[in-house]
């Protein structure tokens, strides 16, 4: 099955800190990495790399041959990667010692996707195929509306919020992977079990999987809900790991149909990535994550 992931592309620029910079405040850092990222590229690489058949279609400037490279190492189709005369998207990140992040956009590229681009793109696809899309490219509402008069299937991970995802059509997504913080901005409501009620009554065509930090993940389809923990881990680095979380449910989930299964197999790989530096460089392979869960299984079993 194919997935078309329609997203940004970004020259995550980290910096480490003791802690996040309050206002007013200047701070020197004890280090500059610069990775690729971007939730588009980054959840790219964690289909690829889950084993998922992905194409990216999305913009990078001249200076993006690090964020095309790496999503063709990962495995992911590049051939809807193109150049505008716009610089590559970057992110300004801030990393604390416990892991924890603070980022600033600018979106460079990412906001040059034109109707002409996704009419060139959508082309190419056709009912059946499925569309994932995150929030920091233009053009979002139109892409919606064609892929689905096409018969595409919309997954939405609504990240970052902002007004211009309240103009979309939301009614058209089939799934939606989104956080407890965009859970509220789009519910209104703050406890989980509310989010997903009042998101139920807004969308009731649509599956949902709501992440929760550390108290984990939901996923609700109307008929019944599924809870998965944690995996506990000493955090290196938070970013990104949402990014991988979306690609491996999505890449188990659409395989199996089996919704518990692919929030364990997310929570896994997860888990994987904060332990590591950076976005996409932390994704792990597919090989590493089935090991670890039957580690896991070994240790639920023993007990
Ligand atoms: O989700 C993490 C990503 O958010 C970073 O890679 C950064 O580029 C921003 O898009």
């Amino acid at each position: 099955m194919r997935i078309l992931n329609f997203g940004s592309l970004n020259l995550d620029h980290t910096y480490r800190v003791p802690h996040i910079a309050a206002p007013g405040e200047t701070m020197t850092s004890q280090s500059l990495e610069i990775r690729p990222g971007g939730k588009g590229l980054n959840q790219s690489v964690a289909l690829a790399r889950a084993g998922a058949e992905v194409f990216h279609a999305g913009l990078v400037g001249v200076d993006g041959d690090l964020l095309r490279a790496v999503c063709e190492e990962s495995g992911v189709d590049t051939r809807f990667i193109c150049t505008s005369d716009v610089r590559s998207g970057n992110a300004i990140i801030q990393v604390d010692d416990s892991g924890q992040n603070c980022i600033i956009l600018y979106p460079g590229a990412n906001r040059a996707v034109d109707e002409e681009f996704a009419d060139k793109v959508l082309e190419f696809f056709a009912a059946g195929d499925y569309l994932l899309l995150q929030n920091e490219i233009s053009s979002l509402s139109y892409i919606i509306d064609k892929a689905w008069e096409k018969g595409m299937k919309i997954i939405l991970n609504p990240s970052p919020m902002d007004g211009r995802l309240r103009k979309c059509d939301l009614e058209k997504v089939w799934l939606f992977i989104l956080n407890e913080v965009e859970g509220e901005q789009l519910s209104g409501e703050k406890d989980p079990d509310g989010i997903l009620r009042v998101m139920r009554q807004m969308y009731p065509q649509a599956e949902i999987v709501l992440t929760l930090g550390a108290q984990g993940s939901l996923y609700c389809n109307g008929e019944w809900t599924v809870r998965q923990e944690i995996f506990p881990v000493e955090t290196v680095d938070t970013t990104g790991a949402g990014d991988t979380f979306t690609g491996y449910f999505i890449t188990e989930y659409l395989d199996s149909g089996d919704p518990a299964k692919a929030l364990r197999t997310a929570a896994m790989a997860s888990a994987i990535a904060v332990s590591a530096k950076g976005a996409a460089d932390a994704v792990p392979e597919i090989g590493e994550v089935q090991r670890r869960l039957e580690e896991q299984e070994r240790y639920e079993t023993k007990r």
